[in-house]
């Protein structure tokens, strides 16, 4: 149970993790968890509210689990396609949040730079979500460790090992783990490690909670004890050109059987998906039983709802 004396987040807005305290955290996922296991009890929550999405890059679980998630609480959603053009090339971002605050109750917008989100929820009085920039991926960490709260229950001194690129995803991860005073290793190749700012923060809340983040090129060290072994694709979507150099790059950081070895004995395999079976993780290992990936895409759904109706005020 939270410690906190109201169901609400802390800003109107759910841009980066930085902003949630871990009271904070375990209130989503306590949310979570009842709509998880109740959803006949729930499909009124949010009867009449709108939820914009604005994306400018490709989707599947983000947008169809938000528009479920609106819909099986009694809401609605409408899906913008920018994919050819970034969000503020028609018209300036502001004029954007200035009309959609007019017909909707919420956006959820993934965008290339996290600037834009900022402007985004900077000129409108309605919450923004990001669904994903190429800094981070809050809805997905929040939900990853959400996951492994069902495996594990709480999370303090567990150990999660990230192996691939310092992305969005895994600064998401290290993010959210050091608040929940979990171990994060992440294991990249030279020169792709994630931003020193974020590890500086990541390091900053793990001396809070207890947890721990360390950075490294060698597969032995971050991966040994793991309780869960995470993965992400080797070329993020913007990074289209570097496909084929970064496959050389990152070949011996495939997370195979002999790397699940390196953990402890059933330790879990998760990945945000989309998966690429044969570059960053093996089929044995995205298909095996230490697999829980799509348990996590089906979380996706739970989660993004809790966060639907904290910010829109509508849990107490
Ligand atoms: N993991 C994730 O965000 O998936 P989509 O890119 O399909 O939304
Ligand atoms: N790092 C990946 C995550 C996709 C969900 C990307 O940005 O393409």
């Amino acid at each position: 149970m939270t410690a906190l004396a109201t169901a609400t987040l802390p800003s109107k807005d759910l841009l980066s993790l930085e902003e949630l305290s871990t009271e904070h955290i375990h209130l989503i996922f306590d949310v979570a968890r009842q709509l998880k296991a109740g959803r006949d009890a729930y499909t009124n929550l949010l009867a009449g509210k709108r939820l914009a999405m604005i994306f400018e890059k490709d989707s599947l679980r983000t947008r169809f689990t938000f528009d479920i998630g609106m819909t099986d609480m009694g809401g609605t959603a409408v899906f913008l396609d920018h994919r050819d053009a970034r969000i503020g090339s028609r018209e300036s971002v502001k004029d954007v949040a200035r009309n959609l605050e007019r017909w909707v109750d919420v956006i959820v917008a993934r965008t290339y730079k996290q600037k834009a989100l900022e402007e985004l929820a900077a000129n409108c009085a309605i919450p923004v979500i990001n669904g994903l920039s190429d800094d981070s991926h809050p809805c997905q960490a929040l939900t990853d460790y959400f996951t492994l709260t069902e495996k594990f229950g709480d999370l303090a001194g567990k150990k999660l090992c990230y192996v691939g690129d310092g992305n969005n995803t895994c600064h998401s991860l290290m993010i959210a783990g050091a608040k929940l005073g979990v171990h994060v290793s992440v294991c990249t190749p030279e020169g792709y490690e994630p931003s020193a700012q974020v590890l500086e923060d990541a390091r900053r809340f793990a001396a809070a909670s207890g947890g721990s983040v360390v950075v490294t090129s060698d597969p032995a060290v971050a991966l040994a004890d793991a309780d869960a072994v995470y993965t992400d694709v080797w070329a993020s979507m913007g990074q289209e050109d570097e496909i084929e150099e970064r496959a050389g790059i990152f070949h011996d950081y495939q997370v195979d059987e002999e790397m699940m070895e390196l953990a402890a004995p059933d330790a879990y395999f998760l990945h945000c998906l989309p998966a690429h079976r044969g570059a960053e993780v093996s089929a044995a290992v995205m298909d095996g039983p230490a697999s829980i990936v799509y348990d996590n895409a089906e979380n996706r759904l739970h989660v993004q709802k809790a966060i639907l109706v904290l910010l829109l005020g509508a849990w107490s």
